[in-house]
């Protein structure tokens, strides 16, 4: 398939937020055996697209490459229009810390700060902090009593909502979010992924979600499968 024309809003900004085109990426001594073989996917803006495959197809390392957190062999991703071949490391950080936040299925909270400092840290780094929003986060994620408590004494599921809070404090364009409940019960999964499709939908963040559940996968505007190195 062939990309048409880029799309444009009325402020000029591009209407593609994330392009990944025929992404190849092997690891040390594998180049033969490459993990991604030529991978094509664009992400709109505001849009919510689920990645599924099997265990060990790729979908960690695709999200990664996406996050600037490693580099492929060949093609190119582009964020806003930011071609991420063309960064170097602290370019990779603005990132980061600018239009793409990541959640992760291992939480990452920071263990030193307490809940109020974790949910802030990103958006103050990025020059963002806006207290209405994450006053207003913070209740949406019930976490308006626990501001004081550090990381080792919430729940799972506390802390990953927390993490989810934190991700959109800074309203980041494009969240990346890797099996974020995979580490919650079905019942918790199912009320953190709601809250969390509803707050980047707010939000007018764009989601690239990797799942293995096709339940949650069906909740969101796209779904694609990662099979033998290929979106299939
Ligand atoms: N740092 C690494 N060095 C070498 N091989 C790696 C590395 N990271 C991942 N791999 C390999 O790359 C392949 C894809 O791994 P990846 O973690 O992306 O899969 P996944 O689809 O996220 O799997 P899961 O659903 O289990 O999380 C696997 O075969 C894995 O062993
Ligand atoms: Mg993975």
């Amino acid at each position: 398939m062939v990309a048409g024309p880029k799309q444009f809003f009325h402020d000029g900004s591009a209407r593609v937020l994330l392009e990944i085109q025929n992404i190849r990426k092997s690891y040390p001594g594998q180049s033969d055996r490459p993990v991604l073989a030529g991978v094509t996917i664009n992400l709109d803006a505001g849009e919510t697209l689920a990645l599924t495959g099997e265990s060990g197809s790729g979908k960690s390392t695709l999200l990664h490459l996406a996050g600037a957190l490693d580099q492929f062999d060949s093609g190119e991703i582009s964020v806003q229009g930011q071609k991420l071949s063309e960064l170097n490391d602290s370019g990779r950080a603005s990132l980061r810390r600018g239009p793409v936040a990541l959640v992760f299925q291992q939480f990452n909270l920071i263990p030193s700060l307490n809940v109020s400092q974790n949910l802030a840290f990103h958006a103050r780094i990025a020059g963002r902090h806006d207290p209405d929003w994450l006053a207003e986060l913070s209740d949406r994620l019930g976490l308006a009593g626990l501001h004081e408590r550090f990381p080792e004494q919430l729940s799972g599921g506390q802390q990953q909502r927390v993490a989810i809070g934190r991700a959109l404090a800074a309203r980041p364009a494009l969240m990346l979010a890797d099996e974020p409940t995979g580490n919650l019960d079905e019942t918790a999964s199912g009320r953190v992924m709601a809250l969390m499709l509803d707050l980047v939908t707010r939000s007018g963040t764009a989601l690239f979600l990797v799942t293995h559940s096709d339940k949650i996968a069906n909740q969101l505007d796209r779904r694609v499968h990662l099979s033998g190195g290929t979106i299939r």
